[in-house]
């Protein structure tokens, strides 16, 4: 059994001043109803799927660009993937935009169009992970669920002053945070810890003197608090290397190639490129066809979540249609339709490199 130390906590005046402040403090985002008001569970669920592991500030103007082309969980259904995966590019982790548009599926087929509202059921659909369910379930529905993310981890940790690093706090951090949940306005509640992870619980400088857990806060009483979480040191990430392949048509049309359906960045647009890994020795074998190559100055640098990519790019100008080397599922795109296709960040970084690098005068000849 737990002692009654572990046990101590904040206590359920915690919820009302941090409801209080929610009431006057609340950002206006959105996705949001203003406090105390149930929102749309469609309007939640993409705001979430979006907010997974990118920014409020990126989120805002493709929550808006989605809404205004598919206002409900139908109209996105019956979208061509390829459409959502085109206003989705940009946003990365692109696996997110193909569940996003098989759970608007799954709803809208076998759910009535309506969102099931259990943290269970929710969690049985497309894309939707713990965290995910648990903010669904308490923002659209009111469940009394903790959504613990990064920054809700920050201001758990802060408030019960644990030392523990992360990860293995987790566990210990989700059940206080739970502990907290109030049994109305769960929400409100779920979006307040949010917006003071956010404004005040901030990682470095928390601006404690406004913050409504101030008076209860262990990490503030003992002066460790913006020490706090304390993390496990990270691993180095790898570094793998390619060749981007810029090759131009004599009509100034630039050829893009289709992923394969499975694995990273899966079914998105690219600029041909070698396979990522040691830098490639003989990259000319890799490109899709033979040309005149210009190595391009500078490298491309993308980081994704396990690894780190260095690209650097290669232009060919003027080939023949034609000459491909494998059937694999190529594209002529003019330069001016670029900007529509389906292209993930670090494809748009090539291209902007390719569009506005001056070329070195080495030469490559094959
Ligand atoms: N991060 C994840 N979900 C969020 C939400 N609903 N509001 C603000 N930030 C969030």
């Amino acid at each position: 059994m737990r002692s009654s130390v572990a046990r101590k906590g904040p206590g359920p005046q915690a919820a009302r001043r941090l409801l209080a402040w929610y009431d006057v403090h609340a950002r206006v985002l959105p996705w949001r109803e203003v406090p105390g008001v149930m929102p749309d569970p469609y309007r939640v669920w993409l705001s979430e799927i979006m907010l997974q592991q990118t920014t409020v500030q990126a989120v805002k103007g493709y929550f808006e660009r989605f809404l205004a082309k598919w206002p409900d969980v139908g109209a996105l259904a019956s979208a061509p993937l390829d459409d959502v995966l085109k206003a989705w590019a940009g946003l990365g982790y692109y696996a997110r935009a193909r569940n996003l548009h098989a759970c608007a599926k799954e709803v809208a087929q076998h759910h009535g169009g309506r969102f099931p509202e259990t943290e269970a059921a929710l969690r049985g659909l497309p894309g939707i992970g713990p965290y995910t369910a648990a903010a669904i379930a308490a923002i659209a529905f009111g469940g009394r669920h903790a959504a613990v993310d990064g920054n809700v981890e920050r201001v758990i940790t802060r408030l019960h002053a644990i030392e523990t690093p992360l990860p293995a706090a987790k566990a210990d951090i989700r059940e206080r945070a739970q502990a907290l949940v109030p049994s109305a306005r769960a929400g409100d509640f779920a979006q307040a810890m949010m917006d003071l992870g956010a404004t005040i619980c901030t990682p470095r400088a928390p601006d404690c003197g406004r913050c409504p857990f101030a008076a209860c806060c262990e990490g503030r009483k003992s002066g460790i608090a913006e020490t706090l979480p304390r993390k496990a040191p990270r691993k180095e990430r790898p570094v793998r290397h390619g060749t981007a392949f810029w090759i131009e048509r004599g009509d100034g049309a630039v050829l893009l190639r289709r992923r394969p359906e499975r694995g990273l960045l899966g079914g998105m647009m690219e600029v041909p490129t070698t396979a990522w890994g040691a830098p490639p020795a003989k990259a000319e074998r890799e490109a899709p066809l033979a040309a005149h190559w210009n190595a391009l100055s500078g490298e491309v640098h993308h980081s994704f979540t396990h690894f780190d990519l260095v690209l650097i790019v290669w232009r060919a100008r003027h080939v023949m249609d034609g000459a491909l080397r494998d059937n694999g599922d190529y594209r002529w795109v003019m330069p001016e339709d670029l900007s529509s296709e389906a292209l993930p960040t670090v494809m748009r970084k090539v291209v902007a490199h390719a569009r506005g690098k001056a070329e070195t005068p080495r030469r490559k000849r094959l």
